[in-house]
């Protein structure tokens, strides 16, 4: 773990140092962008931990389809929360998750801007800054706050009902946040500020670190059924696990 925290760190300054620059912007659908700091962060984070990992594939936003499952994999998401980087808007993060045989095993989420550095290993507990973190104990729905994201492209989205479902979730809870890192939604449900997460049609890299994170802080994480959630699939819901099944409720199509 202590080198992947050095590895995040030094990514970290890579995105310092562009938060407040004008960017190279580029376009890869009509609202999904692309800076030359998302791609510098994962070549600089592939040629780092490549020699530290031989036998895990990695696997990064900027370089693969997202569909692959190896046995044992890294997902790495350089920037997650390219567009909040591109306005700079504080809510970003480096993203690393290590998967084996379908098992979150190791996540690290950083955000350079806030300085704060989320971190677990399946069975060793969740971690802000070094102080452990935990889950809320939020019983109802009525008294959660919740995260959620919307897709680049609505049309495109596997979930045609998804603003149709945002007015349930309103009118059933306290309040939705957007704030634009999948990442750091999963982690701020890890520390007790969300009590539930979730979203559709996001890609292994978003999730894969955080995944663990909300798991080792006695969190639930699962799919649109219930049942456990696959690294490839189209939605996530992750919670404090008391309200789970009543969003899930609301959330259904
Ligand atoms: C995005 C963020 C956002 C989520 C999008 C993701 P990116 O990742 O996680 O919160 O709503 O669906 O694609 O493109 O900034 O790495
Ligand atoms: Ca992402
Ligand atoms: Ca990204
Ligand atoms: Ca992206």
């Amino acid at each position: 773990m202590e080198e992947l925290i050095k590895a995040a760190l030094e990514a970290g300054e890579i995105i310092k140092d562009g938060f407040k620059k004008t960017k190279d912007v580029k376009y890869k659908g009509s609202i999904d962008l692309v800076t030359e700091y998302d791609v510098a962060v994962e070549n600089f984070l592939k040629k780092k931990l490549s020699p530290l990992f031989p036998e895990h594939v990695i696997i990064g936003e900027e370089s693969s389809t997202g569909r692959e499952e190896p046995e044992k994999a890294i997902y790495i998401d350089p920037i997650d929360g390219t567009t909040n980087f591109v306005h700079s808007f504080p809510f970003v993060s480096v993203s690393i998750g290590f998967y084996e045989n379908g098992e979150a095993v190791r996540g690290l989420v950083y955000n350079p801007v806030m300085d704060e550095m989320f971190c677990a290993e399946k069975g060793a507990g969740a971690f802000l800054n070094n102080e452990r973190i935990r889950v809320s104990e939020t019983q109802e729905t009525k008294k959660s706050l919740i995260a959620t994201g919307f897709p680049y492209s609505i049309v495109e989205s596997r979930c045609p009902d998804v603003l149709s479902m945002l007015g349930k979730v309103l009118s059933n809870t306290r309040g939705i946040r957007r704030a634009g890192s999948a990442a750091l939604d999963l982690c701020y449900t890890a520390k007790g500020t969300f009590d539930c997460y979730y979203e559709f049609n996001l890609k292994p890299w978003d999730v894969a670190g955080g995944i663990c994170v909300v798991q080792e802080a006695g969190g639930q994480v699962s799919g649109l059924d219930g049942k456990k959630h696959r690294i490839t699939g189209d939605f996530i819901i992750a919670s404090n696990g008391i309200v789970h099944e009543d969003m899930l409720g609301l959330i259904k199509c």
